[in-house]
């Protein structure tokens, strides 16, 4: 966030105090509507609904069209609320007149949505996005969503979720850039820099708001929403970098999350919300509560009542109370009463308004009508960057035989309904996407102007249609078969025990495989798979994930060779489910797991992943020689020659990992410390070079004291996180 003036400073204090205690309460309220009449649920319990398959989604759009929402006018009005959650612009205005010309003081309204992985132009998922392994991408992703939502009235985002994630069986894991510390903290800022960065022209900037603060993602047995015991060494050294490298990028707000951390919920939690982000990391914006979260400090059995909830999380540094109220009933009796003082109701208060003012609120609280249509035909420029973004998330995993590319004059039967399915294309989270934007891969083929008949065949959750799976095999030369998981089955509350293929996929895929036919797996999820068979007996496999509006014409370029792929794996894909959780930088044990017997593995399932973080192959092959690192007081530069030796160009990720042969706690076996992305055309060699500052080869230990501890270090470079060159040297911080 950019410094405010002195006079937007000046007019923040004089708001301070001119409010009375209520509209300074009133400032720490965010609501999203309430649903009346007819239906007397309310809109979380509503969502609920949908996502444990009560009502479908359909019938959700349909609900909540009908239904007639009540916005708290009167609350509003007397300078009760702060922030709404809404997407409807014409709401958003007509809130937004209440607070600002018939409240006593006029301060407007902050509008905040999911906005994940794009508003309209809907882009990858951010596991998949994560694998570029292009920032200045990610940026640009973060900065077309930005203008899209700020034409309609949204000036804050419930994101970049950096959740670092290892376990593949939460559904979550899909919403973040996946389970390493470094690309995570790369990506974080990247999106920070997209949502924030142009914060002189109101009409191209919003609020990012880091989540889920903190250690979500190492919920025990990756079941949503569960409880999370950590050292707080690994807290610092894994899961809280994204959150410090983007506080240092400038991110104006931070949502703590719903799991308790060793005990003590993050929602109230003085440790992560005061010691770390304010008092270490200089944090000035606000943080929210994530939906309910302070009422839901009572069922975790930490606070005793809503007086006690809205106590503890006030005084523990939670600002704003996303959706319970608790705060607006709560806290004028535990002000009056000496139970929270009055400095940390106003230090919240202030927080909150400085982020409304950095955004211009005060001066343009408003859109307009131009700007509500401004998007109503998406600009060639955001297509396109779909496309591109689409591109280069996609990963091959295996193409036996040089397969792949496909030639347009093959036969080809395109088999499975997720070829089909417009919405699926999205992934998770992507409420604002539409579906007549969608570009599914069915439409990419056509439009790619492939030879092909399409065989719907088997959705992830129906039988086989046994005849029309007959008729794709007679009729194609390849099988080109879309697998994976619908887009609700990743995301909030949709952990799976079981990672294989959902329903009868697997089954599809061993009637195509037992015809002979040469078959394509393309792969459509939000997680990693365990897929052991699907990857010793399928000679092609792509990984597509959810790539956003433009996936199909993006799968289509790759498969046709137009495009060639350089996406890498953000997250390990393990054999097996009871592998997880699974991740390349994990502490070495001192038996690491290897054929023996008493080595750290299993009796029945392989101990090594199935494909390993920073994977992904190419049309073409790399060749990595000459290792070499050059010390300089304070930095290793590590370099290789790497060499183009196929047919075609291609871009590689050249990933430089290292590890700390010994020192005062256990290390990680591999930690990425820094990576370049390089083009070649074929037979070109080039020396690539990654710096690493030595001051970026420490840890900390649980009292969050840095180390840097002389000594050996080996460093590895290679294309992906098992495949390295590696040389020891000595070094002396
Ligand atoms: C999710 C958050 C989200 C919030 C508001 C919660 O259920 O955990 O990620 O930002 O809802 O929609």
């Amino acid at each position: 966030m950019r410094e405010l003036s002195a006079e937007q400073k000046n007019k923040i204090t004089s708001l301070l105090e001119q409010m009375t205690i209520e509209e300074k309460i009133g400032q720490l309220n965010q609501i999203s509507p309430s649903i009346v009449g007819g239906f007397d649920v309310s809109f979380e319990e509503l969502i609920e609904m949908m996502t444990d398959g009560r009502i479908s989604k359909e019938e959700f759009g349909r609900i909540m069209a009908g239904a007639r929402q009540d916005y708290h006018d009167d609350v509003n009005r007397a300078g009760g609320l702060s922030s709404v959650l809404s997407s409807d612009p014409e709401v958003c205005n007509q809130l937004q007149k209440i607070a600002v010309e018939e409240t006593r003081l006029g301060i407007p309204l902050i509008f905040g949505f999911d906005v994940i992985h794009g508003f309209r132009t809907v882009v990858p998922i951010a596991l998949a996005e994560a694998g570029t392994f292009e920032p200045e991408l990610m940026e640009k992703s973060a900065r077309i969503a930005a203008k899209e939502s700020r034409a309609s009235g949204i000036s804050w985002h419930f994101s970049p979720m950096v959740d670092i994630s290892r376990d593949a069986r939460w559904g979550r894991i899909s919403e973040g850039p996946g389970e390493d510390p470094y690309l995570a903290s790369v990506f974080a800022r990247a999106k920070v820099r997209g949502q924030q960065g142009d914060d002189r022209d109101p009409s191209g900037y919003v609020a990012s708001c880091l989540k889920h603060y903190v250690a979500y993602g190492a919920c025990e047995s990756g079941r949503d929403y569960n409880t999370v015991s950590m050292a707080k060494s690994m807290l610092h050294n894994a899961y809280l970098p994204p959150f410090k490298a983007a506080v240092e990028e400038g991110a104006a707000t931070v949502m703590a999350s719903f799991n308790d951390l060793n005990g003590v919920p993050c929602t109230m939690n003085e440790y992560t919300l005061r010691t770390v982000l304010r008092e270490k990391y200089g944090f000035d914006g606000f943080v929210v509560s994530d939906a309910n979260a302070i009422k839901e400090c009572i069922i975790h059995g930490y606070a005793q009542d809503e007086a006690d909830a809205a106590e503890k999380a006030l005084n523990a540094g939670m600002d704003m109370d996303m959706g319970t109220w608790i705060y607006s009933h709560q806290l004028k009796k535990a002000v009056e009463e000496g139970r929270v003082p009055m400095e940390r109701l106003d230090d919240a208060v202030r927080r909150i308004l400085q982020v409304k003012m950095w955004l211009s609120l005060f001066d343009k609280p408003y859109v307009t009508e131009e700007e509500i249509h401004r998007y109503d035909v998406l600009p060639q420029e955001h297509l396109d960057h779909a496309l591109e973004a689409a591109e280069k998330s996609i990963v091959l995993l295996k193409n036996e035989k040089g397969l792949l590319p496909l030639k347009k004059d093959q036969k080809i039967s395109l088999i499975g309904a997720l070829a089909a399915e417009k919405e699926e294309v999205l992934g998770s989270w992507a409420m604002s996407g539409r579906a007549s934007d969608c570009v599914t891969i069915q439409q990419g083929l056509m439009n790619a102007g492939a030879d092909f008949s399409y065989y719907p065949c088997c959705t992830p959750e129906s039988e086989i249609d046994e005849k029309e799976t007959d008729a794709a095999i007679a009729a194609g030369d390849i099988l080109v078969a879309v697998v994976g998981e619908y887009a609700s089955m990743s995301g909030e509350a949709s952990s799976r025990a079981d990672i294989i293929l959902p329903g009868k996929q697997r089954e599809l895929l061993e009637k195509l495989v037992a015809s002979g036919k040469p078959v394509v797996a393309l792969l459509m999820n939000g997680r990693p798979l365990a897929l052991p068979w699907e990857s010793e007996h399928i000679p092609a496999i792509v990984e597509c994930w959810h790539l956003g509006i433009q996936m199909g014409n993006a799968v289509a370029r790759v498969l046709f060779g137009e495009v060639n792929p350089g996406g890498k794996l953000t997250c390990t894909f393990p054999s097996a489910s009871g592998q997880c959780p699974m991740y390349y930088n994990a502490p070495k044990t001192g038996r690491p797991g290897s054929r023996s017997k008493f080595t750290s593995r299993y009796l029945d399932v392989p101990s090594a992943p199935l494909y390993p973080f920073g994977f992904g192959l190419s049309y073409t092959t790399f060749e990595y020689g000459d290792l070499a690192v050059e010390q300089t007081a304070d930095t290793l530069a590590v370099s290789v020659t790497l060499k183009n030796t196929g047919d075609v160009a291609g871009s590689e990720v050249v990933q430089l990992y290292m590890h700390d042969v010994a020192a005062s706690l256990v290390r990680p076996a591999k930690e990425l410390k820094g990576f370049r992305k390089v083009t070649l055309e074929p037979g070109e060699s080039r020396k690539v070079t990654v710096a690493l500052p030595k001051e970026q080869m420490g840890f900390y230990d649980d009292d969050m004291e840095y180390h840097l501890e002389d000594g050996a270090f080996i460093l590895y470079m290679g294309g992906n996180s098992r495949d390295c060159l590696s040389e020891t040297v000595t070094v002396k911080f």
